[in-house]
């Protein structure tokens, strides 16, 4: 299997996602900046890696305070944590995974050496679970996705695979599953401009394990699904609302609303430390906008006339309504189930 961060001789291991498919590399990070550096400039990106990828980087900034004072440390310990909330606002994995950190270093009893060494622990915990979570997300996508025909075509958008998480991936999670069960025809990869994730990182997952991808651009969507090329679509999520609003890579939301009028059920993947409770609907979700370089530039080309301007959300927010179910570590249930303690999870009829 894939894992694209890996704890081995004292530092981290991420695969550099910014040059695949081209080159399959990695990236040594031994400090917590580089950290921040690598989650900013997405050599490490995908909602729960970034997590990951958090927690190890809150490891590596606590190696690095010099004091055997707690107190100081925790103090300093913040400080690190700051640093890594601050790369990218949306997806929510990278708070969840740096509170839980802090949590066990102001909850580890023992000298500063020990909590350094229970918060290692935690980020290799972290990282273990995400693998399980995705494989379990990924079993219980084969309870929901239509029973007909038998061999499906899923369409995704950006890439939530192996390389968006610890392993095996949330959507592609579910496309991985139902490839094991003989139950996929292929994949229909939208490209995701700007940042092509589904051209160069899904596309790449695929052709790794010989599992059928056709690449669309993203405006061909529609147009696929109007042809019957299209029996189901399952997309990841950056942070999902207690009722069910979710966001997702830019371009999600008009695949949702193609997915409603050609009655084709839409599904997001993730795990539950992606839904933030604290947010009760999709409008208060911050919206990350990056660079408008990676719109106008491709390598040294330049596609727009000068003068013109640009925006660049990153993320855009799919509302519970065109959701058909989401599919997580518990199995899958309706948006509006999400928050209660007790929700009853769907089977395959339920969500035709
Ligand atoms: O900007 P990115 O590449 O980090 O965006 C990734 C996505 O939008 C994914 O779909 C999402 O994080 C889910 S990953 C399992």
């Amino acid at each position: 299997m894939l894992y694209p961060v890996i704890w081995q001789n004292d530092s981290v291991s991420l695969i550099d996602q910014t040059r695949l498919p081209n080159e399959y590399t990695f990236v040594q990070i031994h400090r917590s900046d580089d950290m921040a550096r690598a989650i900013k400039t997405m050599i490490v990106r995908g909602a729960p890696a970034i997590g990951v990828a958090a927690a190890y980087g809150m490891y590596l900034g606590a190696r690095e305070i010099e004091t055997e004072n707690q107190h100081e440390f925790l103090e300093r310990l913040e400080k690190v944590a700051e640093l890594l909330r601050s790369t990218r606002p949306t997806a929510v994995n990278l708070f969840w995974a740096i509170s839980r950190m802090m949590k066990t270093a102001y909850e580890s009893l023992g000298t500063v050496a020990e909590i350094k060494q229970k918060l290692l622990q935690t980020a290799e915990a972290i990282n273990a679970e995400d693998v399980q979570t995705c494989q379990a997300i990924g079993d219980h996508g084969l309870t929901v996705l239509p029973s007909t025909p038998e061999k499906l075509t899923i369409l995704t958008h950006c890439n939530a695979g192996a390389l968006a998480t610890a392993g095996y991936g949330t959507a592609l999670g579910v496309v991985r599953s139902a490839w094991r069960e003989g139950r996929l025809e292929r994949v229909f990869a939208d490209e995701t401009r700007p940042r092509l994730q589904g051209a160069k990182l899904t596309a790449w997952e695929c052709v790794q394990e010989g599992i059928p991808v056709t690449v669309i651009t993203d405006s061909m969507a529609a147009h696929c699904m109007k042809q019957g090329l299209i029996h189901a679509v399952v997309v990841g999520a950056d942070r999902i609302a207690a009722n069910g609003d979710t966001a997702n890579k830019i371009g999600t939301y008009s695949v949702a609303i193609a997915a409603q009028a050609h009655h084709i059920p839409f599904f997001v993947a993730a795990p539950f430390s992606t839904v933030d409770f604290a947010l009760a609907d999709g409008s208060q979700i911050p919206i990350e906008e990056r660079n408008p370089e990676e719109i106008y530039q491709v390598g040294e080309t330049m596609l727009t006339p000068s003068g013109v301007d640009f925006y660049n959300p990153a993320f855009d927010v799919t509302p519970a309504e065109l959701i058909t179910a989401i599919i997580t570590e518990n199995g899958a249930f309706v948006p509006g189930d999400l928050a209660t303690s007790q929700p009853q999870p769907l089977s395959n009829a339920e969500t035709r």
